[in-house]
């Protein structure tokens, strides 16, 4: 069974992350499906929106650490990357539906989606800091430009979580809803009645100002992951979560 679900509903596709039992963490392989899925969907003219959500009772736990400790990404080449890469240049409405932990890439993702509900008790997070990293997938431009540099500083550095609640206060999601996927699912059918030429040119030039400036904190945000991911710090904190795991204290 892939852990990355492709279901068709008219002229919608929904994508599940589907990891319950690892509350959706991230490998190189559902990376690597996601893109291909994300391709697809941008090559379909019969599909319209794409919907994202998460199985189980979360919506992604972020990058996956054993990976990070295992297997780090190397460079451009490599799957998180590139997957990035596709998500900041898909020209199709993509609305996430959050439950649940949306940590790490599980937050970042949300600043490229065009659209995104919560329930109010969603956990958000971007604990780069805490784990001796950096910002990825953009956030260090889009997020201040959302939430004002104060506020960006405070997540970031503290790598406190936050609730879906207070997600939508900042506008990182349109609205709290008890079923956020039900509601994710019902705009993406709305949106994909909508004219299709004129969706995907407003969708573009909602996004012109900045596309190209997002793409160059990206690149030099990967750098400076990439060297994180080798310091000590880094090292540290993933050992951390590692020994917490197995005193079942994490
Ligand atoms: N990478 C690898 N495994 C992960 C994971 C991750 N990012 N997040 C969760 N898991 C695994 C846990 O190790 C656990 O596995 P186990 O059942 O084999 O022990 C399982 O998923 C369930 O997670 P658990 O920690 O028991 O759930 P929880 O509800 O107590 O806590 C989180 C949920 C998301 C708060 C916690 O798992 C966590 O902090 N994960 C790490 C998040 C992170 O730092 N991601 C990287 C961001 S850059």
């Amino acid at each position: 069974m892939s852990n990355i679900l492709q279901k068709k509903l008219g002229q919608v596709l929904h994508i599940t992350l589907n990891r319950p039992e690892k509350k959706n963490a991230l490998t190189p392989t559902m990376y690597s499906d996601l893109s291909s899925a994300l391709i697809r969907a941008k090559d379909d003219f019969d599909v319209r929106a794409v919907v994202l959500s998460g199985a189980g009772d979360a919506f992604t736990a972020g990058n996956d650490i054993f990976d990070f400790l295992n297997s780090p990404p190397t460079g451009p080449d490599s799957p998180v990357v590139q997957f990035l890469s596709v998500l900041h240049d898909f020209p199709k409405p993509l609305i996430a539906a959050v439950h649940g932990n949306a940590v790490g890439i599980g937050t970042t993702m949300l600043l490229h989606c065009d659209l995104a509900y919560a329930t109010a008790d969603a956990k958000l997070a971007m604990p780069f800091v805490s784990l001796g990293l950096v910002p990825e997938a953009g956030s260090s431009l889009l997020f201040p430009k959302l939430v004002g540099h104060a506020l960006a500083s405070e997540i970031f550095l503290t790598g406190r979580t936050f609730s879906g609640t207070e997600a939508c206060e900042m506008r990182l999601v349109n609205s709290v809803e008890t079923d956020p996927l039900g509601k994710a699912l019902k705009t993406a059918a709305l949106i994909a009645a909508q004219p299709p030429t004129s969706v995907i040119n407003t969708k573009a030039l909602l996004k012109s100002g900045h596309h190209q400036a997002v793409a160059m904190v990206m690149e030099a945000e990967g750098e400076l992951f990439r060297i994180a991911l080798e310091s000590d710090e880094a090292q540290i904190a993933f050992m951390k979560f590692l020994e917490n795991k197995e005193k079942g204290q994490k």
